[in-house]
């Protein structure tokens, strides 16, 4: 198994290297939602996934990217992709690192509140996804306006003022249960959520934002 690479940066790594450790799952197929140019999140994907579909909506993005293994690159909204009726391909594990604030057409999505009830469904025997969660979204440095922060209160709930990680934790076990509560093919509506902060304050770093790994279905045994 390949050392964990970048514990500073703490997080994306520390979520795969739990799930490797773990063997939660088989490393076969996963889906980089937002490739971008191929940074060390994508590439730390391609190292550890046999298989992996890169997603960008931009194609010049996609082109930069280094090829190594296994990889297909999908020049596409990939939030169209996965709310789209028609899954060509499910699986295994879904990262979703998305841009930050309100982005897209007519700024219509959000983070990754629209991609993240569509990425459950295209999940082999359900199984996990990797997203990035600002908990403290008003302390950064990023154009804050009305139509963020709204999104942020509809998604967060009541929440949305005190974004501590067991308050996170629960709303992202809600918000996937009930969704698997509604579908008639699953089989289980069993969600574990784990939180992985990205920032070490014992780097001096005053941020801590976290990636939160969510493991839908009966993948945790
Ligand atoms: C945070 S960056 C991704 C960084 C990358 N994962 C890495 O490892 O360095 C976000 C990416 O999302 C892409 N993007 C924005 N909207 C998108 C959409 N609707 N569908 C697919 N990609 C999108 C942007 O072009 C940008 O490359």
């Amino acid at each position: 198994m390949k050392p964990v690479k970048e514990m500073r940066c703490g997080g994306f790594y520390d979520a795969i290297w739990y799930l490797k450790n773990r063997t939660l799952i088989e490393f076969d197929n996963a889906l980089g939602a937002f490739a971008g140019v191929g940074g060390f999140r994508l590439r730390q994907l391609m190292e550890s996934f046999d298989n992996v579909v890169a997603m960008d909506i931009r194609q010049d993005y996609l082109s930069s990217i280094t090829k190594s293994g296994s990889i297909y690159c999908k020049c596409c909204d990939s939030i169209e992709y996965l709310n789209s009726s028609f899954p060509s391909i499910n699986f295994d594990f879904i990262h979703l690192d998305n841009p930050f604030g309100l982005f897209g057409p007519d700024s219509k999505y959000c983070e990754h509140f629209d991609c993240l009830i569509p990425a459950v469904k295209h999940l082999t025997n359900l199984g996990p996804i990797l997203t990035y969660v600002i908990s403290s979204p008003y302390e950064h440095d990023e154009p804050r306006n009305a139509g963020w922060i709204d999104r942020h209160r509809k998604f967060y709930g009541e929440c949305y003022e005190s974004m501590t990680v067991e308050n996170l934790t629960k709303v992202y076990q809600r918000i996937i249960e009930e969704e698997l509560k509604k579908s008639t093919s699953v089989r289980s509506t069993q969600v574990t959520v784990k939180a992985f902060p990205r920032y070490s304050k014992d780097c001096g770093d005053s941020l801590t934002d976290y990636y939160f790994l969510i493991l839908v279905g009966d993948c945790e045994k």
